[in-house]
């Protein structure tokens, strides 16, 4: 065996594997654009790094959920999470609720957080006009549990879309404010921005993004759709007169079916282009929903056999929450600890 001796501190010295966390919310199946913007990513990221994976279920209601759905899309969500490859052998894969560290942590920083800095984040601005009549509490400090889920596992890398950027800015001048106050206790997190192409767009308004509440559903292709309507939405989705495929300005419903493709098949604009040189757009369509379909089976075949044993996804639930709750609580005592309050023993 070829075994190197490495001495701390040299420069053989392996690099501590850094951390990340990321959570999605329980709304729905998500999308082939979160898929290939987010889901896609934390499995390839899981390989690399120390990971902790959550359904941030307690986000959730902040906008009003009927209890019998929330329930099923927490267990959905959970499956998916371990349909597209996360191991729970080797991330931490759970529920953010069943982590009472969470919430604790959360109502500490909102000590630490002002009324000001809360009022000009853009998602309550706009969420407090979608939901007008319900401009609650905890919508406002949002941005608070988040930084709670973020700063209790010393995260080192956030991996976020670019909705998101601004709340994990006020999660770093939080944990900078605190650690500033009593001394360092908390990483500082950086926003981990995947590699660009991810950006998947809506298929009849390319020029809006991807969405599953968009009010038509050929907008979207949804994680779970059937291969057939895969077919149909992309064979409907809206290109341009002229015809040709390749990467260009004005074509922003071709570069978005480029950007899908790209990510399905991992061939570059220029290689795609020279594939359909000469070709039509409906020959490119149905490559496009072809690739879409394969990528998308295995997640399905996986999702449908986990769904059908909801004991073992409670199981593996449990097993993922004792996990996150160890690591979670040594830093919500540090931080309680740090603050004066008195631990019980
Ligand atoms: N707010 C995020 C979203 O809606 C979800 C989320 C909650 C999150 N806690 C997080 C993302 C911590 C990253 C880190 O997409």
């Amino acid at each position: 065996m070829d075994e190197k001796i490495i001495i701390p501190g040299t420069e053989a010295a392996p690099e501590k594997r850094k951390k990340i966390l990321s959570c999605i919310q329980p709304s729905g199946i998500p999308t082939l654009g979160n898929y290939l913007g987010a889901l896609k990513n934390w499995k390839l990221l899981s390989d690399e790094f120390d990971s902790a994976f959550a359904v941030a279920d307690l986000h959730a209601i902040t906008v009003r959920q009927d209890p019998k759905m929330l329930r099923k899309q927490i267990m959905e969500v959970f499956a998916l999470l371990l349909a597209i490859g996360l191991d729970p052998e080797k991330n931490i894969v759970f529920i953010q609720s069943h982590v009472p560290a969470h919430s604790q942590l959360a109502w500490i920083l909102n000590c630490y957080t002002q009324f000001g800095e809360m009022s000009r984040m853009t998602q309550f601005k706009d969420k407090s006009q979608s939901h007008a009549d319900n401009v609650n509490v905890g919508l406002f400090s949002y941005p608070v549990l988040m930084a709670a889920d973020i700063l209790l596992y010393q995260a080192d890398l956030v991996p976020v879309g670019a909705d998101q950027k601004q709340h994990l800015e006020i999660a770093r001048d939080i944990a900078n404010r605190f650690n500033g106050i009593y001394g360092k206790t908390f990483t500082v997190p950086d926003p981990y921005i995947g590699k660009q192409g991810a950006r998947v767009m809506s298929l009849q308004d390319p020029t809006k993004k991807m969405s599953k509440s968009d009010p038509n559903p050929k907008s979207f292709v949804s994680v779970f759709d059937s291969p057939e309507t895969i077919m149909k939405k992309i064979k409907s989705a809206v290109t341009d007169s002229e015809g040709g495929v390749y990467y260009g300005e004005g074509k922003d419903g071709v570069n978005n079916l480029m950007g899908i493709y790209s990510c399905c098949t991992g061939l570059d604009y220029d290689a795609i282009a020279k594939e359909f040189e000469g070709r039509g757009y409906g020959d490119f369509k149905t490559a496009v929903a072809e690739a879409v379909i394969e990528e998308l089976r295995p997640v399905r075949e996986r999702y449908d056999l986990l769904m059908k044993d909801q004991a073992y996804l409670l199981e593996t639930a449990a097993k993922g929450a004792e996990t996150a709750q160890r690591i979670a609580n040594r830093t919500l005592e540090k931080t309680m600890k740090k603050c004066g309050f008195v631990l019980p023993r």
